[in-house]
Parts: structure tokens; sequence; C-alpha cells
């Protein structure tokens, strides 16, 4: 360990700080050599807590050189304050009083990607969420909220564009062909929510009237070579801005909205007040360099980042046990948003897809924690599936309680009570309470509680009295810390079907939906008046984020697929059968059995493909089977070579049976119309090149040669990168030269586009037919580059977590190579360290000999000197 063991921070010791800032102003004058950093700072004790004397003052500062301090214009000699690797410890004489601090620090060699760095040839800050102290002596905390001048000096020929939050009041030319830029920034905001940037950038630009006339300047930045890709991110901020107005009528407040797109980031996007900063892959489109998914993700994420302008910004966290606040509720809007965009059952297929097959992982596995978490050791190591989707489920929960009015009420109040403070969760359910007259003191167990409940859900049919009932058990299994839980307040919303799919009345006045409000560990439920016995849609819409188990047959299944009212319930059971089969399969490859595809999901796909009255984007999720992570969460000890052979094999009898079906919706759906991002042309390429890829599995030349000629002929990225994927992943001989011929030819013409290359690279290193050999091959490759993190995620991460049968190989290879980066990036980047590690993190749930390798691994990693996050994940995941 680099000092002492790290240690964890608890909830419980909250306290509020003994002084507060009120202004915060920061001069950088950036250097090639160094950057030197003065900042002044306005304090007064905090007269809400009580003294016997002035409290000493200590500043949280790292990895940076201490020039001076001076307390009220008196340079402070060096006996009079206390300095180490972590703070400085300064003693104030009076209650209010001025610190003007200068440190230097070394932006180009931070490799780490907090506080100010560099990325290619401009400087960047990223602060969220303890960054600032790597960049001067403050209270790094996001209840200390102050009003920040920044000044920023730099040559003007290299860095002739310098941003910082709020809104700029001066420029000035300086000697030595240097320039000055000062920016304000009126709102008090957390250091977290500082942003800087210097470079030689280019811009678009554009404006958007608010709802109260305002007209406020909006600008994407970018290097010079990627400028003609800003245009989609600038109409997806357009729409945001229109649509918090019309939805939370929230309006912007600055007279100047900006967005960056820098190369080396660690997560997708960061809210900086007025100057968002970006991950280039989460901006940069164009139709022929970015796929459909990219295109609907930068509008997600565009989105998300302007909305935290009030949920997180005006209202942000009291501490960081409560960034569920400021993030699930912003995954909740954003989610939203998207679904009004585009089609909101697609969407919610999306996000439980990811729910399920990566946050029930997190939420069983070592890491487990509840959405408000009550200690950390770093908080880096919480910006979780669970933190965000958990989270977004949660508040999903409260909008279906109170309804859509009374969420709106509960928001209104909320941002009203609250605006410019520092709260915590309690105060957003609060709100949402007193709004709406409603009690959540259960309902708030979701915040404390870990794990993913179960209800297990039976039901009977009185004949004699036309009744239906459904009885209804919940649990949660152990998570780490918390052995037994308290009965959640479940909503799960359900509907009844008679044997014609008709749907029956559930309500006294008629409804054919309804919430069943389980509240205690067992619960029945009566429906009166029902003539036959009825066919349960249980947790439409995915109403809770629980596991549901109730004894479907295959019939019932295929019966719900096709009469369903609910979207969402149709593609669940089409899963449900789905995994019924596969998990079928998978017995019979451990068993030795022959393996035979029931031929109900063979047909029932093809009923899917014959009506052309269904949602193709629909129709395209309900083909696409599971995922072999989401089946791998299905298993108690997980065979990672039995479900991929399970899977290839109904591929396989599935594009075989359908085959003519198959071609003749290609065919159909091919195109040459122009490319929009649109959902009605994003389902149709969708379906497209699902049928696509179904035909390439068959081991003739039907599917390599239709990929062939879609990857030559194609006009996008979509349906590029589609055809490519498909000649890539099939896994008979016939299709390798045409991938190896395909992957070159790509290689060499977008050699000069990163976020291009990140899909050539991951394409390969999740694909079942890459080896590690050739992934290690791809990270020698030209356009890798060892620090940078999407890098990291298109190859390190792809394989580990999507190429399942290698990583898992039986001679640990994959095992050692995860740790050799793990251990490598951990020296430059603990934050990426700590991601990449995860799937290690898993060991419990393989079989005996892969435990015992993953288990040696992780131990390996154990014996080296560790960042905070690393040490955290590595000592939870072995105890
Ligand atoms: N607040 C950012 C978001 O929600 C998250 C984020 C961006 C972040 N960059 C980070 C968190 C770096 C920790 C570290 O989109
Ligand atoms: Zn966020």
């Amino acid at each position: 360990m680099k000092d002492a063991q790290p240690r964890a921070i608890y909830l419980k010791d909250y306290q509020q700080p003994d002084y507060w800032i009120d202004t915060t102003a920061l001069t950088f004058e950036l250097g090639e050599e160094s950057t030197l950093v003065t900042s002044t700072l306005n304090f007064h004790l905090n007269e809400s807590k009580t003294h016997d004397s002035l409290p000493p003052l200590p500043l949280h500062g790292t990895d940076m050189e201490l020039v001076s301090v001076a307390i009220d214009g008196e340079v402070i000699p060096a006996d009079q304050y206390q300095v180490d690797k972590h703070q400085l410890m300064l003693q104030p004489k009076s209650d209010a009083f001025e610190t003007t601090i200068v440190t230097r620090i070394k932006p180009q060699e931070n490799t780490s990607l907090e506080g100010l760095y560099r990325s290619s040839s401009m400087y960047c800050t990223q602060c969220e969420a303890e960054g600032f102290r790597k960049i001067t002596y403050y209270l790094d905390r996001p209840d200390v909220m102050s009003v920040f001048t920044t000044t920023v000096i730099a040559d003007k020929e290299k860095y002739p564009v310098l941003l910082s939050n709020g809104n700029a009041i001066k420029r000035q030319e300086l000697d030595n062909g240097r320039h000055m830029v000062t920016w304000n920034d009126p709102f008090k905001k957390p250091a977290y929510l500082f942003a800087l940037v210097a470079g030689n950038l280019e811009f678009i630009e554009d404006s958007f009237t608010t709802m109260s006339g305002r007209e406020v300047n909006l600008k994407i930045f970018t290097e010079a070579h990627n400028i003609t890709k800003c245009d989609h991110a600038m109409r997806s901020l357009k729409k945001a801005m229109k649509w918090d107005e019309e939805v939370y009528g929230r309006e912007y407040d600055l007279d100047m909205f900006m967005i960056v797109a820098v190369d080396d980031f660690n997560m997708g996007a960061m809210e900086n007040k007025g100057l968002n900063i970006f991950n280039s892959s989460a901006v940069l489109a164009r139709p022929d360099t970015a796929t459909d998914a990219a295109f609907q993700r930068i509008e997600a994420v565009v989105a998300h980042e302007y909305f935290h302008n009030w949920s997180g910004n005006r209202v942000t966290c009291r501490d960081w046990f409560q960034l569920s606040l400021k993030e699930g509720f912003t995954v909740f809007r954003d989610a939203e948003f998207s679904a009004d965009m585009n089609s909101r059952t697609v969407k919610r297929v999306e996000d439980v897809n990811l729910l399920r097959s990566h946050q029930f992982v997190e939420d069983a596995g070592p890491m487990a924690h509840p959405i408000r978490p009550d200690s950390f050791i770093e908080i880096n190591n919480f910006y979780t599936l669970t933190i965000y989707e958990k989270g977004a489920e949660v508040v999903r929960m409260i909008h279906n309680i109170v309804g859509k009015e009374g969420f709106r009420k509960g928001s209104d109040l909320y941002f009203e009570r609250h605006d410019g403070q520092a709260v915590t969760t309690e105060n957003f359910v609060s709100a949402m309470e007193d709004a709406n007259g409603v009690d959540l003191t259960q309902f708030q167990r979701w915040y404390n509680q870990a794990g993913t409940p179960v209800l297990d859900v039976s039901d009977a049919y009185d004949e004699e009295k036309q009744e239906y009932s459904l009885t209804i058990k919940q649990s949660c299994p152990a998570t780490p810390g918390q052995n037994t839980k308290l009965p959640f307040h479940i909503p799960v919303e359900i509907g009844l079907l008679d044997g014609e799919g008709e749907p029956m009345p559930v309500t006294p006045d008629g409804k054919t939906t309804t919430v069943l409000d389980l509240k205690d560990e067992e619960q029945t439920f009566v429906f009166a008046g029902m003539d036959e016995r009825p066919l349960p849609s249980l947790l439409r819409g995915f109403s809770a984020p629980v596991r549901l188990n109730y004894d479907y047959s295959r019939e019932d299944l295929v019966f719900l697929m096709s009469n369903d009212e609910d979207g969402f319930n149709r593609w669940d059971s089409c899963q449900r059968l789905a995994i019924d089969v596969l998990m079928e399969l998978v017995s019979a490859i451990q068993e030795g059995k022959e393996l035979v595809v029931d031929t109900s999901l063979i047909n029932a796909y093809g009923q899917l493909l014959a009506d052309e009255s269904l949602d193709k984007a629909m129709v395209a999720e309900m083909l696409n089977l599971p995922s072999e992570t989401y089946l791998a969460e299905q298993m108690d000890v997980i065979d990672v070579d039995a479900i991929h052979q399970a899977r290839e094999f109904v591929k396989q009898q599935i594009a075989a049976g359908l085959k003519d079906q198959l071609v003749d919706t290609y065919k159909k759906l091919r195109t040459d119309k122009p490319y929009q991002p649109e959902a009605a042309d994003i389902a149709e390429r969708s379906l497209k090149n699902t049928c696509m890829a179904y035909l390439t599995e068959l081991d003739d030349v039907v599917g390599v040669d239709l990929a062939k000629a879609q990857y030559e002929s194609a006009t996008n990225m979509t349906d590029t990168m589609a055809a490519m994927g498909c000649l890539i992943n099939a896994s008979h001989e016939s299709a390798a030269p045409a991938a190896k011929m395909v992957l070159a030819e790509f290689a060499e013409k977008w050699a000069d586009d990163n976020n291009v290359m990140d899909m050539w690279f991951s394409s390969q290193a999740g694909s079942a037919s890459t080896k590690l050999e050739t992934v290690k091959a791809l990270m020698e490759h030209p356009s890798y580059d060892k620090k940078n993190p999407n890098k990291m995620r298109a190859v390190v991460s792809a394989f580990c977590v999507r190429n399942l049968v290698n990583f898992h190989d039986l001679s640990g290879s994959g095992y050692e190579f995860l740790t050799d980066e793990v251990i490598r990036v951990d020296a430059l980047n603990p934050q990426m360290a700590a991601r990449l590690i995860n799937p290690l993190t898993r060991w419990k749930r393989y079989d005996e000999a892969r435990k015992e390798l993953m288990q040696k691994a992780l131990k390996r990693i154990q014996k080296h000197e560790l960042s905070a996050d690393i040490f955290e994940v590595v000592s939870k995941s072995l105890a």
C-alpha cells in the first residue's frame, strides 16, 4: 500500500464544516513545464455549530507543490501550518478571513484524468467527485458552495480558447504572446462543478430562446478535425432544453451553455456549470462515423448533463452518500426524455436489459450497496449501475405511485424549497410526500437496503365464487453488511387476460391494468367477477426492479407475446420463453444429451417476422436472444462454454428454420434513402441487421454474401458496423476471409478517427471468435493508446465482459491478462483500474477450478502498491 490502509468513511459521521467559503477567485498560469494556481478564498465561521475557540481549518489537497500561503495578505511562515500528502492545516485567527494560496501542478503528467490534465493538445478538468483537491487546497466537499471567478492565462497561439464556468467578464492581451480571460459564475456551486478548458478549438454555435424570452448562446467545441460531427449534439441540446421547460418547468439560467469534447475521459460526460465536458464518444457523430446506437446515446448523454443544471447543480448533494439524489433522478429524467423523443417501449426494454444483465449482478456481488450507501472507502467506486440505474428505477416507482401530475408537483416543491442548497435523498422524498399527501416511510427502505428483491407469485381460481387470487411473497437475499431485510413497498402493475387474449377488468371501475401495492412479506390480492380463469400479465412495464417468478408454461408465454396489451410484457414473455429454451439446452449440453430446440420458439419468431403490423424495433428486440451475460445470471454455477454453445445452436436453428423469411424481411428493408437517426428508420435498420446476423450464422454463403455486399454498399456507419460485426462473429470458416479483408480495409480508412477505431477494436475484442493472442495484438496496433480509457474499454473490457468463453478460458490466461492490465493501469489511472477489475470480482459464481484461478489473480493484485480504489474492490471481493 502507498500509505496506511485506506479507511472507510461513514454517513453517520457527517458533520457540517467549521467554516464556509463565500467567494473563490482562481488564477491559472498555464505553462508547458508547470501550471501555477493562485487561489483567494473568503471564509467565515459556521455559526450554526458551537465552538469553544476558533477551530483549525483542514483543507483537502493532494499531488501538488505548495508555493505559499497567506492569510489576510500576510504570508504565513512554514512553521505555522502543517502540510502532508492529503491536507493543509491552517489555524485561523478570526471568524472571517481571506486566504491566498499558491500551488504548482503538472497537468501534462497527470494520467489519472482527474483534476487538471492534458488531453491531446488541450488542457481540461474533471473535478467530480474529489478532483478539485488536485488543483489547489480547498474544502473539497459538495456542501461547501461559493461564487467562483476564474482567470486563465496562456500562450495565445497554442491556446486561443480559454474557458471556465459562467460568463466571460474580461479579456486582455499580455506580454510574451500570452493572453488572459476572466470568467465569473454568479451561481454558488461546490468545487466538483468547477471546470476549465484551454486549447486550440473550433466551435459551432446556435441559440435558444427560453420560455421567459431570454436568449441563450450555445456552443460546442472540438479540435478542428472533428468540427463536422457536432450537429447532432447541438440538435439534441436544443430538444433537451425545450423538454425540460415543458415537462418540468425548468429554464436555463446563464447566458451561455458550452460543451467541449475531449478524447481522454474516464466517464461519459460531466455537468460542470455552464461548461459541460464530454468524452468525445458522447458528442461526436456523423452518419458515416457513428451508429444509430451512438446517435441515441449522444442524445441521451447531452440531455442528462443538461438536466443536471437543475437536478444536481441548482440543487446539489450534501455529501457523496447522496450521489443517487442527483444521478438517479437525472437518469430518470433522461430516460423519459429519450422515451418521448423515440420509442417509449424500446427505451424501456433497453434500460431493463441493462439493469437485469449488469445491475442485478452488482447487487448480488461483493460490492453490493444500497442506492444510498452508508459507507465507502473510495467514492469513485460508487459511480455504479446501482446508484444510476437502480436509483432511476426508485425515482420511477415514486413517479408511478404519485402519478405524473403529482410527480410534477413534487419536483416543483423540491426545486423551490432547495434551490441553492446541498441536500439529501430524504429531502427529495419529503418534497414528494408533502406535495402529494402520501406516506413514503416504508418506501424509503429502497434507499437503505441493498440487493434485488425476489417476488414469488402463485395464483388460484375459485370457479364457484368466480374469484381469482394472486398471492405474492417477497424476499431479499443477504448483501454485505445486511443479513436480513425488512419488507419493501413494491408497486406491482398487473393485468389479466381471458382465453381469447382480451383484457379483463381488474378494478371496480373497469380498468384493465392496476397497481398492487405489496407491502407485507406475503399478500393475497383477490379479483371478483371472474367468469373464467385468467392468465396474469405481471410486473407490467417492469414496475419495480425485482426478479419475478411465476410458473408460466411455454404456451402461456407464446400467448402473452401476441396478446398482452402491455408492450413491455410482450417482449418480456418472449425473453422468458427464450431463456427457458436456452437453459434447457444448457442442461442438455452439461448432461451430454442430444440438442433439440423447441419449435415453439422458432414458430413464435416466425410469426413475429410475418406480422407486418408490428413495430419493427420491437420485433428486432424480441428476436434478439438474451445475452450470454444475462443467461449466466440465471445459473447458480455459471458455465460459460455451455451457454455459448447453447446460444450458438439456437441461433443456427432459428436461421435454418426461418431462412426464407429472414432473407425476405432483409430484402424488404433494404433501402437507399438518406440516413436519418429517427426512430422509424432506426427500427428498420435494426430489424434488417438482426435478420442478417441470423443469416450469417448459417454455414453457407447466403449470409456472408449479404454481409459483404452490405459492407461494400453501406452509406452509414450503422450498416457498415453491422455487416462487419456479422462477418467477425460468424463462427464458420466461409466467413473468415471476408472478415479479414473487411477489417483491414476499415482500419486503413479510419486510422485517424479515434471514435471510429474504438468500434473496430471492440467489435473484435468482444467477439467469441477472437482469442486472447489477437486481443494482445490489437493492443500493439498503432491506433491503440495504453493510457486512453476509451481504448481500454474497447479492448480490455470488451474482451473480459463480452467475450466470456475466451476470458474464462480454463488455462487462466484471460485472468492473468486482466490482472496484468489492472496492475499496470492502477499506477496511471486508479478509477479506470477499478472498473476494469470488475469481472474478476464475480469469482464466487464459477466452478471450483475457475474460482481458484480468479482468487489467485485477485491475491496477486493485492500484493502490489495499490490505490484506494483498487484496494477497496480487491479487499471486498476477497472478504
Ligand atoms: N456526474 C457525471 C455524470 O453523471 C459523472 C462523471 C463524469 C464522473 N466524470 C466523472 C464521476 C469522473 C466520477 C469521475 O454524467
Ligand atoms: Zn449524471
